[in-house]
C-alpha cells in the first residue's frame, strides 16, 4: 500500500537518513561532494511541515521518500525530492512529484520550478520526462537567480546546474 501525506514529527530524523542515502547516489557520477552535504535539520524540516510544505511517501508503513517546497518568485519551488535508493526506480519519485504538482495546481499556482543537475540521469532528464523544461536566463526571476547564486557559492558548479519549470495545465 502506497500513500502520500504530511510527515509526523517523529519521522523527521528518518527524512535525514533518506537524504544521506539518496545523496550517496551522486558518488557514482563524480559528484561525491553532494553526498557529503548535510541534510536539512529536524528543525528546518519541522518548519516545512508547519508551512504545509512537506510530504512523505509511505510504502507498507515505511517512510521511503519525501519532498519539501518553498515559495520562490511567487511560485511553488521544489526544494528537495528524495527517495531512499533501496526503494528507487519503482515510480515513487514520480508519484511524489505528481502529488507536489497537483497540490500546486490546487493552490492556484501556474507552475513549479526547481534547480537540478542538468545531465545526471535522475535529475534533469528525470524532470524533463515529467514535463519540466530548462528555463532560459531571462525567464529566471530574481529570487530563483539568488538561489542559483547561493548554490554556486556553496560549491555547485553553475555550468552543471539548470533551473527548470513545469507549466501546470
Ligand atoms: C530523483 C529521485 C527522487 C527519483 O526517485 P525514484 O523513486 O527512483 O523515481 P522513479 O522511479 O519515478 O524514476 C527514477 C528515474 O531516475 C533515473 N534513475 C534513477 N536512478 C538511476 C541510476 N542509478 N542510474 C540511472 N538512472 C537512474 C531513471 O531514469 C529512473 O527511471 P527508470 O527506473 O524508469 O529508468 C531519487 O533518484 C533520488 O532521491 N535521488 C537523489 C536525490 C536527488 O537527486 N533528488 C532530486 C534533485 S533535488
Amino acid at each position: 500500500v502506497i500513500s502520500i501525506r504530511a510527515p509526523r514529527p517523529d519521522e523527521l530524523e528518518r527524512l535525514r537518513d533518506i537524504e544521506w542515502a539518496a545523496g550517496a547516489m551522486f558518488i557514482d557520477v563524480g559528484l561525491g561532494h553532494i553526498a557529503e552535504h548535510e541534510p536539512a535539520s529536524v528543525e528546518t524540516l519541522a518548519d516545512y511541515v508547519a508551512a504545509d510544505a512537506a510530504y512523505v511517501i509511505v510504502v507498507d508503513d515505511q517512510v521511503v521518500g519525501y519532498s519539501v517546497t518553498d515559495m520562490v518568485d511567487g511560485t511553488m519551488h521544489l526544494e528537495q525530492l528524495s527517495v531512499h535508493p533501496d526503494h528507487g526506480r519503482r515510480g515513487l519519485g514520480a508519484a511524489l512529484l505528481e502529488h507536489v504538482c497537483d497540490e500546486a495546481r490546487r493552490g492556484g499556482f501556474h507552475d513549479v520550478t526547481l534547480t537540478t543537475f542538468r545531465d545526471v540521469a535522475w535529475n534533469g532528464p528525470f524532470y524533463a520526462r515529467h514535463g519540466f523544461v530548462v528555463m532560459t536566463d531571462d525567464e529566471i526571476g530574481p529570487e530563483l537567480r539568488e538561489l542559483r547564486d547561493h548554490e554556486a557559492a556553496a560549491g555547485l558548479d553553475p555550468d552543471l546546474r539548470a533551473c527548470m519549470r513545469r507549466a501546470l495545465g
